[in-house]
């Protein structure tokens, strides 16, 4: 079964096609991340204008790519129709006016060619990355979805059922990271920007002088809730503790990593990043030994992180446990994983009944 992703909750717009759930036969993404860049953020008024002006092409590209269509040689509307069997899309949760512009796209395509529409919850989608990548984990197994909305742990008893363990009290995961790098004149999306930074520090820590590393060190950032014996995160207290010792600390910081990063700035974005991933993975481990799973997938935008990815392998290997994360391409947001949610959760719905829904959760 051939199916026709889209993907529109945030500020990408995607499109894929996949066989059977596995076989990404393209994959599409155009983000505005330089735009972002440039404000600091996403606009959601503006995410959802580029979008409008995206979607066609990105869509048009994926099925010309999926049905090996070239310059020379360009399919028309009809060999796309009848290249897929189904369209998937992401309905929740997200930005509302993103989600519209994906929604309504899909719907009208599933009139106009007359293909049964699936409905797909965008965090559920982040799962299916690991399926797109070589080995797919097997049930029942535990999933840490770390995204900039969202930080939760399910336990996946099959693709239809599973259980919420906890998740988030404040801020994401994405979002901690996004607002320390914001704090320390990083800039943004902040995950690869603290990422490299971190990076930076351990290399200038072989130039520092053994005092000027030991003064350095002495600062630490909390692991908040990491022994409250529940599932439940919460990230806010880091940004406070942060900006405190930034405060404390009086400093001018040159934006973004440079060779003129300063020693602290570095330091403060390695430590933010080693905090994080402490409390993400102790509470992961926690949950695999609690329920006897042997099966664990990293995913969601934060799953890029290699720090991330290498300590969470160690912890698991320690316990017996195996780690499934997806390509680097599929850890942030794309339509290649939202064709495989829809292939596995066949959740058909007709495209008059189907609404955007930014709230969804479970
Ligand atoms: O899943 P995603 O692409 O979009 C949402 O559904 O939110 O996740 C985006 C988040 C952002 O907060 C971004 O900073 C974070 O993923 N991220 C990273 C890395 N790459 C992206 N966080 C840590 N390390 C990274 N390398
Ligand atoms: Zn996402």
């Amino acid at each position: 079964m051939k199916i026709l992703a889209i993907e529109t909750s945030c500020d990408e717009t995607a499109a894929a096609v996949v066989g059977d759930g596995t076989n990404v036969l393209s994959s599409v993404v155009a983000s505005s991340q330089e735009m972002y860049a440039k404000y600091g953020g996403i606009i959601p008024e503006v995410a959802a204008r580029e979008q409008v002006k995206a979607i066609i092409p990105v869509i048009n590209e994926a099925l010309g790519k999926a049905v090996g269509a070239t310059k020379a040689k360009r399919a028309d509307t009809s060999t796309f129709a009848d290249s897929v069997d189904a369209i998937a899309i992401t309905y929740g949760p997200g930005l509302i006016g993103s989600l519209l512009v994906g929604v309504e796209t899909a719907k009208t395509l599933s009139w106009v060619w007359q293909k049964p529409l699936i409905k797909v919850n965008h965090l559920l989608a982040h799962i299916y990355a690991s399926f797109l990548s070589g080995t797919a984990p097997k049930f029942p197994f535990l999933t840490l979805i770390v995204s900039g909305g969202h930080t939760d742990l399910l336990l996946m008893k099959s693709h239809e059922k599973y259980k919420w363990l906890g998740g988030t009290r404040d801020d994401a995961a994405g979002e901690a990271f996004d607002k320390a790098a914001r704090l320390l004149n990083l800039g943004y999306p902040g995950g690869p920007a603290i990422s490299s930074a971190a990076q930076d520090y351990l290399q200038l820590k072989k130039e520092l002088p053994q005092e000027k590393i030991a003064d350095l060190e002495q600062t630490t950032l909390p692991r908040s809730m990491i022994k409250s014996g529940n599932y439940d995160f919460s990230f806010s207290g880091l940004k406070t503790a942060l900006r405190r010792e930034l405060n404390f600390l009086n400093l001018s910081l040159p934006s973004a990593p440079s060779k003129s990063s300063l020693p602290e700035q570095v330091y403060l974005a390695y430590e933010v990043q080693e905090s994080i991933t402490d409390i993400l993975i102790s509470k992961t481990i926690s949950a695999g030994k609690e329920f006897s799973i042997s099966n664990i997938v990293l995913c969601g935008g934060v799953s890029a992180n290699k720090v991330l990815r290498e300590k969470l392998k160690e912890a698991a290997d320690k316990e017996g446990l195996k780690v499934f994360v997806p390509d680097f391409k599929y850890s942030t947001d794309n339509a290649a994983m939202v064709g495989s949610r829809a292939f596995f959760a066949q959740d058909f719905v007709k495209p008059h009944l189907l609404h955007p829904d930014p709230s969804l959760l479970y």
